[in-house]
């Protein structure tokens, strides 16, 4: 262990906890034939060195699209970032000139993506690849890339590494592919990394492999890591903090343990309801009513309101902040938050 700290320190690894990423209240829309949908509504999120924040939320509640908005690969129309700032290491991304956002995004933010083979080009070597960066962005000879492709192999212990680095994606499996996605997005010793669905595409004994390799390279580097997913299993193990989104809005945050303790959100409370428990086998398998709003038609007030149990007039009408909570005796509960007008009941009922 204190190998790892040493060779960090060396080499100007961040200490832990130094702040990375800042999101602040950022709004993305989409301007289709059909209207303006707000796939982003105010979200803000930030994450620490050696931090790893989960983002959680339904399909269509702008997981992606704030990542997207961070990396700088929005599609930009139909898409518009409308208000807000993307904080790296306290400068605003969304300020800063494009040669500036450029070195960020190509070496200290890097991203992860579902699908390895979609991303990865399918008619160059993975060693050409993963070469290519050090090739651009560090001015090695070929045979230089060519030797860094290999210890990153290594480094996400793909097996026999220097006899594969000249074989083309489609030659690997999928979670050896995926395992080549981190390798490139580890080539640069980002800051943060950022990955979206990263194991969704894969059988379930190798995604827990996968994602153990990102939480250990993670741990390892001191790197923040934002890791979006459905999967509430996952987050269990490696995140910190969670941030659950609906409908384009952060609807709770709050530290990992917590939340899967005492949920304040009754969003959140279906969502952990309907993981699958295997103590309790035979019972019928919860899901929470109704469907994710259409981003065109999101309901008045709370737009979870419809699919709520408990929801009252007041939620029909007005949006509810994102409100600090606290416990019974008033005391502010640190990293928790709650966009619900009736927080107090969820959280203490
Ligand atoms: N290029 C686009 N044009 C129009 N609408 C878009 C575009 N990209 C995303 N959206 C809309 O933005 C909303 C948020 O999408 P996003 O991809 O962020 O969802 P997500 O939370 O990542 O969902 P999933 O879990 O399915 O990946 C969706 O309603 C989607 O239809
Ligand atoms: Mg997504």
């Amino acid at each position: 262990m204190t190998t790892v700290i040493e060779k960090n320190q060396k080499n100007g690894r961040l200490e832990v906890g130094t702040p990375l990423l800042e999101v602040k209240d950022l709004h993305v829309e989409f301007h289709t034939r059909d209207g303006v949908a707000k796939a982003v509504n105010g979200v803000n999120y930030s994450v620490a060195a050696g931090e790893t924040l989960a983002v959680l939320g339904e399909s269509g509640s702008g997981k992606s699209v704030t990542a997207q908005t961070i990396m700088g690969i929005l599609d930009m129309p139909p898409g518009k970032i409308s208000q807000g700032q993307i904080l790296f290491r306290g400068q605003d991304m969304l300020a800063m000139s494009e040669e500036d956002r450029r070195q960020i995004r190509g070496q200290k933010i890097a991203m992860i993506f579902q699908d390895a083979l979609s991303s990865l080009n399918p008619v160059m070597t993975v060693g050409a690849q993963l070469g290519e960066m050090f090739r651009v962005h560090r001015g090695s000879s070929k045979k230089e890339a060519r030797e860094k492709a290999i210890e990153l192999m290594e480094r996400v212990r793909i097996p026999a590494a220097r006899q594969r680095v000249g074989d083309y994606p489609h030659q690997f499996s999928g979670g050896m592919r995926q395992r080549i996605m981190i390798a490139m997005a580890l080539s640069m010793e980002p800051d943060l990394i950022i990955a979206d669905e990263p194991t969704t595409a894969l059988d379930v004994t190798v995604q827990a492999q996968v994602m153990d390799l990102l939480a250990e390279l993670q741990a390892e580097y001191n790197m923040g890591l934002i890791l979006i997913t459905h999967d509430l299993g996952v987050v269990a193990d490696v995140a910190d903090k969670i941030a659950v989104m609906y409908a384009g809005r952060i609807v709770e945050t709050a530290p990992v343990h917590e939340l899967y303790a005492n949920p304040a959100h009754p969003y959140t409370k279906g969502l952990l309801r309907s993981i699958p428990r295997l103590d309790q086998k035979g019972q019928e398998l919860y899901a929470i009513k109704g469907l994710p709003p259409n981003l065109l038609k999101v309901p008045a007030g709370c737009a979870f309101n419809p699919r709520c149990d408990v929801a009252t007039d007041l939620c029909r009408t007005e949006i509810p902040k994102l409100h600090q909570v606290s416990d019974k005796d008033g005391k502010e509960l640190t990293g928790r938050r709650s966009a619900c007008h009736l927080w107090k009941e969820t959280l203490h009922g």
